[in-house]
């Protein structure tokens, strides 16, 4: 189980995130969501050990994660593919997914995973030796998905996957996330804009405003709920 407890992030004076509480239980899949600016990306980057916290804990399996170096954090098997998914726009999908295993020497785990990856995004696979930066955008968010998922991590971190992609993609692209939750239980922290579909993925959902978590729940209560309904469901 990853766990947070009464986190705090700070840049400089801003307070963007307020003493959140957040548990993500192995083999689920849990949302965050909120609006621009709500924290979301902010979070995550503190559970990768990308940003200092200023307060609170991260725990994983009961072990203090907090602020520690963050090719440690992926070495204990956490990684996130992240917002505006930076993929390396000069080097091949293949190079792409490789430099997503720089941390591993199972040299024959990685080729295996290569192929895992590729039975999930076989659009990869036909595009195994085009340059990363001339993918379509939602080709790079199934690239930066399968990126991470090559450091063969135990908890995914997703940063917006369905952010610029067209409605039929962004369909695939969560089929194909909670397909890989099933048939490998890998844990999934999934932060979105996209409330509805989000929620409709998950197991438990958190709603995070102005750096607060101001709701939780199991996922379909959530989406029935009338304050989540009004605010991130347009009604
Ligand atoms: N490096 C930074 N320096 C200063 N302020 C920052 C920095 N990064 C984020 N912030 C601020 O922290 C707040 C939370 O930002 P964050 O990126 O975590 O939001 P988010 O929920 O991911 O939003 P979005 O949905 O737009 O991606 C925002 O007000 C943002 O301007
Ligand atoms: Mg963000």
């Amino acid at each position: 189980m990853l766990e947070i407890k009464d986190l705090q992030i700070h840049y400089g004076s801003i307070k963007a995130i307020r003493g959140i509480n957040l548990k993500v239980p192995d083999g689920s899949i849990v949302t965050l969501i909120g609006s621009n600016g709500a924290g979301k990306t902010s979070t995550l980057r503190a559970i990768s050990g990308i940003i200092k916290t200023a307060g609170g804990s991260i725990t994983y399996n009961g072990e203090n994660i907090t602020n520690l170096h963050p090719e440690k954090i992926v070495k204990m098997g956490i990684c996130q593919s992240p917002e505006g998914r930076l993929i390396f726009s000069n080097l091949t999908v293949e190079e792409n997914l490789l430099m997503g295993a720089y941390t591993r020497k199972d040299k024959e785990g990685v080729k295996d995973d290569l192929e895992f990856v590729f039975s999930f995004f076989p659009r990869l696979k036909e595009r195994i030796k085009q340059l990363g930066g001339t993918l379509s955008g939602g080709e790079q968010q199934m690239l930066a998905i399968s990126r991470a998922l090559m450091s063969k991590p135990k908890v995914l971190l997703l940063d917006e996957p369905s952010l610029g992609i067209a409605p039929l993609l962004v369909k695939t692209i969560f089929e194909k996330i909670v397909a890989l939750n099933h048939s490998t239980g890998i844990t999934i922290l999934l932060v979105e804009q996209n409330a509805n579909l989000a929620l409709s993925v998950a197991n438990y959902g958190y709603v995070l405003e102005t750096g607060e978590i101001i709701l939780e729940g199991k996922a379909d209560e959530l989406a029935k709920n009338e304050e989540v309904r009004k605010a991130y469901l347009g009604e």
